[in-house]
């Protein structure tokens, strides 16, 4: 397939400019690359030390493309990525997304941008309002604008949120935490959200305008553009630190300690294994025709957090009591609960032929494990040189 410039005229990357060399790789192999390939892409991805991010590295390192990640390490770590360092297809920069120098270099290297820099989590946005819209809304129009700015366009996928969904009615006109029926949010329902004067709602009204600037970028220069509204992924790299639930169950539960649900439990949340998310966002980008469309990525199984206390706690096989907390006590003033997350799929559905590989059991075992390993890790660290002649001369004497 020839990109083509918003004149219609088919060009080259070559045509653009000198591609830069990707760490490790010879120059002359990159500029072979003539067109947007099937395998071997180049993928940049803002944000890919973070949780979903490093887990796209993974999935498209182990495709054979090759990946450059952007991440200034904020909520990310340098450890999500540190497997892939020295891979020869691999490339990390250190640099906030708002200020990087390199960005219309790497914008024009890339045959698909994946971008998922932001500020998440209800706990930074509460804490951090401000640097939550400015991170979210004028990152994104940065790398939009300078994948518009050059003939070589590469896709991009944006990542919004169900959060968008902010306190939209079902088709039926009732809350969804009311409706009995219920099949989950689709793609063409109205969004809601609540008064601008509550810090919670500036997640989803950047998430809104990160989709609504995409389109239109999309639209006005010709880009492949797709928006996927993720639903609670879940999975290997998350971390609790800022309000994610499961994996903070997972560390509660493996360490004996309360597993501390919030409010009373009775709220509901469907999660979709990253491993499965990745995916899916590799499939749907892949398909052309799905340029220019919101969809919702996750999975429809929904479960009150009460319901997954007990789960994790009866697959860890831990003794651990199940605490309530009020969600006062937990986020202080400025959080407005949602009660309900749900998907409708059939969107998703018809434009990819991936099927789900993850159940929800699966995914908890598999974070039961990986814990398990990592105290186990952390305990050897503990043991210091010091200690281990000490523990030999014991030994000999
Ligand atoms: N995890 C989910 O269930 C979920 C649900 C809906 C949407 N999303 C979206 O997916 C994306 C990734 O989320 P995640 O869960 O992996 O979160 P994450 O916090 O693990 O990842 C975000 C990454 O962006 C980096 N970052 C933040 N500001 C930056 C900046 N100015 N410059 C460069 N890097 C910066 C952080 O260091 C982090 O590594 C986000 O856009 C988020 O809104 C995630």
């Amino acid at each position: 397939m020839k990109p083509k410039t918003p004149s219609g005229l088919p060009v080259s990357r070559e045509e653009i400019r000198p591609i830069y060399p990707v760490h490790g790789l010879p120059a002359s192999q990159e500029l072979a690359l003539k067109t947007r390939p099937a395998h071997g892409l180049h993928v940049l991805i803002t944000g890919g030390a973070g949780f979903i991010g490093s887990n796209l590295a993974e999935y498209h390192l182990h495709k054979g493309d090759k990946v450059h990640v952007v991440d200034d390490l904020s909520t990310g770590a340098l450890s999500n990525v540190e497997a892939f360092l020295s891979h020869p297809h691999f490339r990390f920069s250190q640099a906030d997304i708002l200020v990087w120098d390199d960005l219309n270099k790497a914008v024009t290297w890339a045959d698909r941008i994946y971008h998922m820099a932001a500020v998440v989590g209800v706990h930074k946005v509460l804490a951090e309002p401000i640097h939550c819209l400015s991170t979210n809304i004028a990152g994104c129009e940065r790398v939009l604008r300078a994948a518009s700015a050059n003939g070589w366009k590469p896709q991009i996928v944006i990542p919004s949120t169900a959060e968008v969904y902010g306190e939209a009615h079902t088709s039926g006109g009732a809350l969804p935490s009311e409706a009995v029926d219920f099949t989950g949010f689709r793609e063409d329902a109205e969004l809601v959200v609540g008064s601008t004067a509550i810090k919670r709602w500036n997640y989803p009204v950047s998430k809104i305008t990160n989709e609504a600037m995409g389109l239109s970028y999309g639209q006005a220069f010709g880009m492949e553009v797709l928006v996927a509204r993720l639903f609670n992924s879940v999975g290997p790299r998350q971390t609790g630190r800022y309000g994610m639930v499961l994996p903070r169950f997972v560390k509660q539960a493996v360490a004996g300690e309360p597993i501390t649900v919030y409010g009373d439990g009775t709220q509901t949340r469907s999660f979709c294994d990253v491993r499965d998310t990745v995916a899916l966002l590799d499939a749907l980008a892949s398909e052309l025709g799905n340029a220019g469309e919101i969809i919702n990525v996750g999975n429809n199984r929904e479960i009150s957090i009460h319901a997954l206390a007990r789960l994790v706690k009866e697959l860890a096989q831990s003794a651990s009591p199940i605490a309530f907390v009020p969600y006062r006590v937990a986020y202080g003033e400025g959080n407005v609960e949602t009660y309900r997350r749900k998907p409708d799929l059939t969107k998703l559905l018809a434009h990819t032929a991936y099927r789900h590989q993850w159940t929800l059991e699966a995914t908890v075992q598999d974070l039961i494990e990986r814990e398990r390993a990592n105290m186990e890790d952390a305990r050897l660290v503990a043991w210091r040189p010091d200690d281990a002649r000490v523990f030999q001369e014991c030994m000999v004497s």
